[in-house]
């Protein structure tokens, strides 16, 4: 028998209450007694799901750094290897049991090594009393509010050689100061706010990472300025709906509108952010497309739906015309913006009509590229106990019939840059050839072309001669 009370389990009831509670704000220390634990040890961290969830393994491989660990790439080596999930649809969740089942065998051979999953997953029932039923073999389990517990949480899984499960329900506080190893040396992640209190009835986000909470403008400022000095290159500012950004502030009148200007005045070259909603997005952010020269002319804003009917169920909070009306003011801001978005089809009780209302949508909007889902029952979600009433072959039939639209919208963008000079940000090389450059433009726009690997981490000029539905080919101009 598994005495459950032993533990820390996650409670997705209690995660959907949004408390009064101020966000308390901490800042990050490491104890001396960890500061030798990792030394002569390595770890590796699997990273699934979306920017948020490569943020936090950014902080996690600061800890085990600070900690004296070092990475590896070989999961045979690894004294710990950590597992940051993503629970979004059912198929990101069967990934992760394939890879728990998959890594099973690595613990037969070193007994020592520490299993542990962490993420999204993690904060939900169904998944952590599965991993203490049947996943033995997993040491480690913790959610997405208390990363900075982390290095407790291997002294203990280490020392006492007994399972750690450890998930907060509600909303953890914003520790500031916790160390960082970014994936990338030009380009940066920057989380400006936490949580979510949309509730989109589809969606297991506001239950797995808490109410919104906003990180203070001066620490994401300080942030912004050492990352300039450190050369970096461009930022994307993170957040589940970062429109809703600062709405948490009670003594304070600032937004992401805000935000942006003061941010353009540090001269970062490059500034994104990622996810907007809708509803949210004010008339300041869109001005700071026009006035902010480093605000980059690309906008994700997911629209979901465009029938008025499915978008009411989704719990969305606008309609196609409001979507379309902020479309309209984006392009006046700024003419030349790439509009890219989010489509779920096959939502419970869609129509035929309500589909012919998005691909409708789709066609006015001109969007430059699009991530496509068939609907997916997240257990504890309001959507899961809707009448799932579409056949199978015709839900699969809709996303196709979807992903032709948006495929040809895709190429017609990428066909507009041909002949056009653009600003390329180097990332690195080819996956495919070393002798070819890779990075993205202004527009987000993935650009190839033949340049000195001297380049990389540059932002060159580039004149687009080829376009292909998922990319640019171009020549360096001298
Ligand atoms: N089923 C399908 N797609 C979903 N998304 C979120 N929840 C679900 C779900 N239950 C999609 C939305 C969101 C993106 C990150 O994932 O389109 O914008
Ligand atoms: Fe999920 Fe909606 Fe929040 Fe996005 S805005 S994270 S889709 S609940």
């Amino acid at each position: 028998m598994i005495d459950i009370d032993k533990y820390f389990t996650p409670d997705l009831k209690k995660a959907r209450k949004r408390t009064k509670n101020e966000t308390e704000h901490g800042s990050f220390e490491l104890e001396h007694k960890f500061e030798k634990l990792g030394i002569g040890k390595t770890y590796k961290i699997q990273t699934y799901g979306c920017q948020g969830n490569e943020a936090d393994s950014e902080t996690m491989a600061g800890i085990l750094n600070n900690m004296g660990y070092t990475k590896t790439d070989a999961e045979t080596e690894a004294d710990i290897i950590l597992i940051n999930t993503c629970a979004i649809r059912e198929n990101a969740e069967n990934r992760i049991w394939g890879e728990l089942g998959r890594l099973k065998p690595l613990k037969r051979k070193n007994p020592d090594l520490i299993l542990g999953l962490c993420g999204c997953m993690a904060q939900e029932e169904k998944v952590v009393n599965r991993i203490l039923e049947k996943y033995e073999h997993v040491d480690l389990v913790f959610g997405t509010h208390n990363i900075h517990l982390l290095p407790q949480y291997i002294e203990q899984a280490y020392f006492n050689k007994e399972r750690v499960i450890e998930v907060f329900s509600e909303e953890g506080s914003i520790v500031e100061n916790l160390p960082k190893v970014r994936a990338h040396q030009f380009k940066a992640w920057v989380n400006i706010m936490f949580g979510c209190d949309e509730f989109c009835t589809y969606c297991i986000v506001p239950y797995t990472r808490g109410k919104e909470r906003s990180r203070r403008p001066d620490e994401i400022i300080q942030e912004v300025k050492e990352l300039v000095e450190a050369g970096y290159q461009e930022v994307t500012l993170l957040g589940q709906n970062v429109n809703a950004y600062g709405k948490d502030f009670k003594d304070l009148d600032y937004t992401l509108g805000d935000l942006l200007m003061d941010l353009d005045k540090l001269g970062m070259p490059r500034i994104r952010f990622t996810t907007s909603h809708p509803h949210d997005i004010d008339d300041k952010t869109i001005l700071a497309f026009k006035v902010c020269q480093s605000v980059m002319p690309h906008l994700h804003l997911p629209v979901q739906s465009g029938s008025n009917a499915v978008l009411k169920k989704m719990n969305r909070h606008y309609t196609k015309e409001h979507y379309l009306d902020v479309i309209e003011k984006l392009k006046q801001a700024k003419p030349d913006i790439a509009l890219t978005t989010d489509i779920i089809v096959a939502f419970p009780t869609e129509t035929e009509a309500d589909f012919l209302e998005t691909l409708d949508l789709v066609n006015r909007v001109n969007f430059e590229g699009a991530y496509t889902f068939i609907f997916s029952k997240r257990a504890g979600t309001p959507a899961a106990t809707f009448e799932d009433n579409i056949p199978e072959v015709e839900k699969k039939e809709r996303l196709k019939r979807l992903n032709k639209v948006v495929n040809d919208g895709y190429l017609r963008a990428s066909t507009k840059y041909v002949g056009k000079t653009i600003k390329v940000l180097v990332d690195g090389t080819s996956k495919h050839d070393d002798r070819i450059l890779a990075g993205y433009s202004e527009h987000n726009k993935l650009v190839n072309f033949k340049g000195s690997k001297t380049l990389i981490g540059q932002i060159v000029d580039v004149k687009v001669t080829i376009a292909r539905t998922w990319f640019l080919i171009g020549e360096a101009v001298e």
